[in-house]
């Protein structure tokens, strides 16, 4: 832990780093094989026979291994994505979805997980259902089941709610998606690197993660975990230089997936990173990340014995991801988050986590984010837990 704190010097600052749904700091070693690229390769891709190319190439696509190893794939099911957005974009638009086909997602969905089936239903007139019932901020899944017919391609769902920090039942969702022979789709942001995730365990076809976030590398980096047998079913986003065997006038032969996504130069520092980074992170034990940030959990959800606080989700560390979101009754979310940072040099997140129909679904206006990865300490909870304590006692006595 101390060597994990001391790779990352923005901790030593003296902040309190609550934030980390939002986007995590970025250690030295990951840092290092960015700069080593920088100053020692920095050629691009898959282009030329030089020593510089080919060793570039070669730690590209090695991130493709490491990777791979965090979920439990094959390194050819990695498919690079600038961020979890990307990934879910490129699945929806990738995708051949007519007219009439159903797309099935939930209300806990982030903004990234709906508005690109949205846009499928404005374009192309397919059908999205999104599936409301929820139990403690946790989906259904007989919900899920019913809402499926004959027409159903896709079922999407997150695994932690961002909102609400709540784990959500995907391997039944997965189970149910076989049974009924519809795809299945998991948007990982909040658990890719925070805890131990197998897609086949989940049973899912597509898993979307970002590297900023649970695997502690660089920001503009994540990726698409597509389904060996899926590969070739999924158009690329973009089409241009570096994935194609030969070019004519008016047609082309693309390469293979998954180099095939990677049109044009890609994040050569960043994806490189992204590896270094998933490397870091299986370093230090995905069962370690996850028992230290329950830890972590258990002791700020003492926040809901507090006068006016309201503690979302179960309220039961199992059942939480690294999230706790809570508001203080009379306050509004953003006012108390920068209280937070103003007397104690807390950052949290405030607001509708960018999931605004879950937080109109659940009458919620906002709500303030504590999330945390496992670097924080039980020190940094206490001078949270004292500081909301006064700010609780000050509210009740004014
Ligand atoms: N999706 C990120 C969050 O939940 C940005 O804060």
């Amino acid at each position: 832990m101390e060597e994990v704190r001391s790779d990352i010097p923005f901790l030593g600052s003296g902040i309190i780093y609550f934030d980390n749904a939002a986007t995590t700091p970025t250690p030295e070693p990951v840092i290092e094989s960015m700069l080593e690229y920088y100053r020692e390769y920095s050629a691009n891709i898959g282009r030329g026979v030089h020593e510089a190319t080919k060793r570039a190439t070669d730690s590209f696509e090695s991130s493709r291994e490491k990777i791979a190893k965090v979920i439990g794939c094959k390194p050819g099911e990695i498919v690079y994505a600038k961020n979890t957005t990307e990934g879910l974009n490129l699945l929806a638009r990738g995708l051949d979805l007519e007219k009439g086909d159903k797309v099935i997602a939930t209300i806990l969905d982030h903004h990234s997980n709906l508005i690109p089936w949205q846009k499928l239903e404005e374009e192309r007139g397919i059908e999205l259902e999104i599936v409301r019932k929820c139990r403690d901020f946790e989906i259904d899944p007989q919900a899920v089941e019913d809402a499926i017919n004959e027409r159903t391609r896709v079922v999407t769902m997150p695994s932690v709610s961002n909102a609400f920090g709540t784990r959500q039942p995907v391997e039944e969702v997965g189970r149910i998606a076989e049974e009924n022979d519809v795809l299945f789709s998991v948007d990982a942001a909040q658990s890719v690197g925070h805890m131990p995730v197998d897609v086949d365990e989940i049973g899912c076809d597509f898993l979307a993660a970002a590297g900023h976030k649970g695997l502690l590398g660089p920001q503009g980096t994540g990726f698409l975990y597509v389904r060996e047998e899926l590969t070739e079913e999924i158009q690329p986003l973009l089409y241009g230089g570096g994935i194609v065997r030969s070019v004519g006038e008016h047609k082309c032969e693309l390469v293979n997936p998954p180099q095939v996504f990677d049109a044009g130069t890609p994040n050569i520092p960043g994806i490189i990173g992204l590896g270094r980074a998933a490397e870091y992170v299986l370093d230090i034990g995905l069962e370690n990340i996850e028992h230290q940030e329950q830890k972590l959990v258990n002791r700020i959800l003492e926040v809901d014995a507090f006068d006016n606080v309201e503690v979302y989700g179960s309220g039961s560390v199992q059942k939480l991801g690294g999230v706790v979101s809570f508001n203080l009754k009379g306050l509004d979310s953003h006012e108390v988050s920068s209280l937070l940072d103003e007397i104690g040099n807390i950052a949290t997140r405030s607001g509708h986590h960018c999931a605004e129909p879950a937080m109109k679904h659940f009458d919620v206006e906002g709500n303030v984010r504590a999330s945390v990865h496992y670097y924080n300490t039980i020190e940094e909870v206490e001078k949270f837990l004292e500081i909301l304590g006064e700010i609780s006692k000050e509210l009740a006595q004014s």
